[in-house]
């Protein structure tokens, strides 16, 4: 087989919405809460502290439709929700799920809110 550039083991989309000061709407970066406006730099150092950057994609998005359980984020493959995020449970994480191999259960989003998809062939006009 061709050794090409090898294709990154994970990627982990840290959802970066802030709804405008003096909104009520929850969203997953907060001006009152300081830690909120940490994490995305705060994972992706974790990331290079242990090495594993390059292999693991952290990406800034925007919402992600979950904004009442925020901060979230979405690991792929395998497409787990994580919420109620602190750096705490970003180090965990890490930790246990992207080098251990074993999702962090306490801190998936709760099946209710997080149910089968529907797969765009059932829905396709
Ligand atoms: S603001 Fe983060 S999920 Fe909506």
């Amino acid at each position: 087989m061709m050794q090409g550039v090898p294709q990154p083991a994970f990627y982990i989309f840290k959802c970066q919405q802030s709804a405008p000061p003096g909104m009520p709407k929850p969203s997953c970066v907060s001006q009152n809460d300081p830690e909120s406006q940490q994490l995305f730099q705060h994972l992706a150092q974790q990331l290079m502290m242990k090495g594993i950057i390059g292999t693991v994609q952290p990406i800034q998005t925007g919402c992600l439709n979950r904004c009442q359980q925020g901060p979230v984020m979405l690991v792929e493959p395998g497409h787990t929700m994580y919420v109620g995020l602190t750096k705490e449970k970003i180090d965990r994480i890490i930790d246990e799920h992207i080098i251990g191999g074993n999702v962090v259960e306490e801190y998936v989003i709760p099946d209710e809110f997080w149910g089968e998809p529907i797969p765009p062939s059932q829905m396709a006009r």
